[in-house]
């Protein structure tokens, strides 16, 4: 109410300034057009009698201006006259003039004075006032005299009563509406919107309401309404991250092992099968001279999923890439898995060297990969590319049709940036299967996103499934909001889901991790130290590790800068601290990797031979696919191991560092673009473009005492084997178990 107040009295404010000072510039310039009008009357008629006073006068007698007087009287032209001589002295008059004899004598003195007219209005009985005009008289050319007319003004002061009398009532009706508006433009448009969005702020504080109220377009609050919507997004999202965050914890009073999801799935899925789609397998056969071995292949997915399949069963599905794949499976395709302990099938799709080529190398590694990570390689779209990797989604759909022909429900975890159109093929024929992807990478902003030629068809095929997996609630933003930005649909910011043409898509994170290490610590771990140290032919005191599949998003190249820039500041290392990378060599018919790998291979050249001794050198560089047995004993002896991806969705070997010391010390340098960082606060994060800061962290890393290292790595440990794996298995599984199929 006190704010309609304020607007009421200073819009009558105005209102009253504006009339008053109207109505007197009405009432002035009324005044003035009446005044000149009895001038005029008055000049007309006193010339008149002017004249007729020179000839009353040349009769010489009184009588003569007397009948005059009568004669002008007669005519009712004015109120009277008053005949003076030239001293002012009356010489007759139409009646008494006592009470304004005052006037007229400075009147007749001005207009004898000047020889011309002069007016002026006087004062009368009643509010009255009279007009008076004074004009000289004259005999033969000379100036004799003058005379006064004098007027009844009843009409002007009528007239200016009129117009104050119009003016006050208009200010009255205008106030009146002025009040009457503007307590129904307040209530209307200030006020009530207001009371509605503090009403929907007070559910909406207590959890019941969702959507923010809506304002008509160009509404005063309209800005206003834009923020608030923006805030209850917010809001929404932070909810729901905190109840995601309890449902992720929930359960964790005991550990998950492999034997704990086992028994889960079972309960779970009852006789249901699981059914996981990758790119990768998870075993592949080479050949070596005559005989043909099994290998496990690098990188995060394969570290995941596979005791995930051991533990549950299932079937896996997957591209045969190894030379000696083949002849390990049988015509199907079908196999074993593990080579000795057969816990699931493995059952592998060929693909043509085109194929391979288009879908796998192109669009994949040189499209998608680089339009995910941020790392400033150019992402190339090819249309070429793109037809294989429709026709590749398209036979990975038609094996895993047939792998699902006789499950009903089926349970379908899809791997990866490899299968975005997968998801709807599956469900169109299937309807009734729960489709799950789970993306490894990171996913970018729509910006970023909004750059993929194929930008629609990549959503509508993820859309396809279920339940979309990301590592972290950031990523599950990004993909919305491309959603939102690029496709026709509704997006649910409370429930993380999109819904389109019937169907409902939930958006989730899940932070992949490791299984708990298996392979016992080593009993003499300096032991360990000394015999790698020979057996790379070096002395050094401190080992630093990084472990990657050797790729431009892992910052290799950055971490050889941190060591260089390390030792220049801290020349005491010199011949005392060595950095062991094992890079996996990956993806190597694409040009980037393979100019990489001479890249990383020139730096660490130029850094070794800047400072290495006799025995020692700062860096080795061991380009292999190393056994996860030799990289877990590379984990035990590092005192340091260096994460430093420019841009990475999880990575798992800051978890695998992690999980490999029991004995509770060594330090972990993490780039702060890992989605780990997000769950292992007490590394020493970085920022992998900024060298000094790197350096700074080694030596940091180096120094840092005892106790702070066994306190940051047990906090780490809790994290990881709390959330490892198993645990992370299953909450997928769960969750795209349990959706309701509509
Ligand atoms: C990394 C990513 C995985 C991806 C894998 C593919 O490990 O984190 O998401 O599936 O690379 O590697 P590949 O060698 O099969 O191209």
């Amino acid at each position: 109410m006190k704010i309609t107040l304020r607007i009421v009295v200073s819009l009558l404010l105005v209102a009253a300034v504006v009339s008053f000072g109207f109505s007197l510039h009405q009432v002035q310039s009324e005044k003035k057009r009446l005044v000149e009008e009895y001038e005029k009357r008055a000049i007309v008629l006193a010339d008149s009698l002017q004249s007729s006073y020179e000839q009353a006068s040349k009769l010489g007698s009184k009588k003569g201006l007397r009948r005059l007087v009568a004669r002008f009287k007669k005519m009712r032209a004015f109120e009277g006259v008053a005949f003076f001589d030239i001293n002012g002295t009356i010489l007759e008059t139409s009646q008494d003039v006592n009470a304004l004899l005052d006037r007229m004598h400075p009147l007749v003195k001005e207009s004898i004075a000047e020889d011309k007219g002069v007016a002026d209005l006087v004062g009368g009985k009643g509010g009255n006032q009279k007009y008076l005009y004074a004009i000289p008289l004259y005999q033969d050319s000379a100036t004799t005299g003058a005379l006064v007319l004098f007027y009844d003004t009843p009409n002007l002061t009528q007239r200016l009563t009129e117009i104050l009398y119009n003016n006050m009532l208009r200010f009255m009706v205008l106030s009146f509406l002025l009040i009457f508006t503007t307590i129904l433009v307040v209530r209307w448009s200030i006020t009530g919107p207001i009371a509605q969005v503090s009403d929907w702020l007070k559910e909406f504080r207590s959890g019941k309401s969702k959507d923010p109220p809506s304002f008509p377009r160009g509404d005063i609050l309209g800005p206003l309404a834009i923020e608030i919507n923006s805030l209850a997004k917010s809001v929404a999202m932070a909810r729901a991250v905190s109840e995601e965050k309890e449902r992720l914890t929930a359960g964790t009073e005991s550990l998950w092992t492999s034997e704990r999801l086992k028994e889960h799935v079972k309960n779970e899925l009852g006789k249901k099968s699981l059914f996981v789609v990758s790119n990768r397998e998870p075993y592949m056969h080479v050949k070596k001279g005559s005989r043909i071995e099994c290998v496990v292949p690098a990188g995060g997915l394969v570290t995941a999923l596979d005791p995930v399949l051991k533990a549950c069963g299932g079937v896996w599905v997957a591209q045969g890439m190894g030379d000696g794949d083949r002849e390990a499976a049988d015509a199907k395709g079908r196999l074993k898995v593990p080579p000795g302990e057969e816990l699931y099938s493995l059952r592998r799709v060929w693909l043509s060297k085109e194929e391979e080529e288009g879908f796998y190398y192109g669009l994949s590694n040189e499209g998608l990969w680089p339009l995910c990570h941020i790392t400033h390689t150019r992402p190339s779209f090819r249309l070429e590319d793109w037809v294989h990797y429709q026709k590749v989604n398209e036979k990975f759909a038609e094996v895993l049709l047939d792998e699902i022909a006789n499950e009903d429900s089926p349970l379908v975890l899809i791997q990866d940036y490899h299968f975005v159109l997968l998801p709807l093929l599956i469900k169109r024929k299937r309807p009734d299967a729960h489709v799950g992807i789970f993306w490894h990478i990171p996913w970018p902003n729509p910006e970023v996103f909004g750059i993929c030629p194929w930008r629609e068809e990549v959503l509508l095929g993820l859309l396809g499934a279920d339940l979309i997996g990301f590592h972290t609630q950031f990523h599950c933003n990004n993909f919305l909001e491309g959603v939102d930005r690029f496709l026709e649909s509704k997006v649910d910011w409370e429930q993380f889901s999109v819904e389109r043409n019937g169907h409902v898509s939930f958006v989730k994170p899940f932070p992949i991790s490791v299984a708990p290490s298996v392979y016992k610590a080593p009993e003499n771990p300096g032991a360990l130290k000394e015999s790698i140290l020979k057996e790379l032919g070096v002395k050094a005191e401190f080992l630093g590790l990084g472990v990657d599949r050797i790729d431009y998003t892992k910052g290799i190249k950055e971490r050889f800068s941190a060591v260089e820039r390390f030792l220049e500041k801290d020349p005491s290392y010199i011949g005392r601290f060595t950095f062991i990378e094992l890079g996996a060599p990956s993806r190597t018919l694409i040009k980037p990797y393979r100019e990489l790998i001479s890249d990383i291979e020139e730096t660490a050249e130029k850094i070794n031979w800047r400072f290495q001794g006799k025995d020692w050198k700062p860096i080795i560089f061991l380009k292999d696919h190393h056994s996860h047995e030799k990289i877990h004993s590379y984990y035990r002896v590092a005192d340091l191991c260096m994460v430093t991806s420019l841009h990475d969705g999880m990575n798992l070997v800051a978890k695998e560092y992690v999980a490999s010391r029991e004995d509770e010390t060594g330090v972990l340098i993490l780039s702060q673009f890992t989605g780990a960082s997000r769950e292992l606060g007490d590394a020493l994060l970085v920022n992998p473009y900024s060298i000094e800061e790197m350096a700074g962290a080694i030596l940091m890393g180096l120094q840092m005492d005892g106790k702070e290292k066994s306190l940051r790595m047990k906090r780490m440990r809790k994290v990881v084997s709390e959330k490892n794996v198993y645990y992370w298995a299953a909450n997928l599984i769960t969750t795209l178990a349990r959706l309701r199929i509509q």
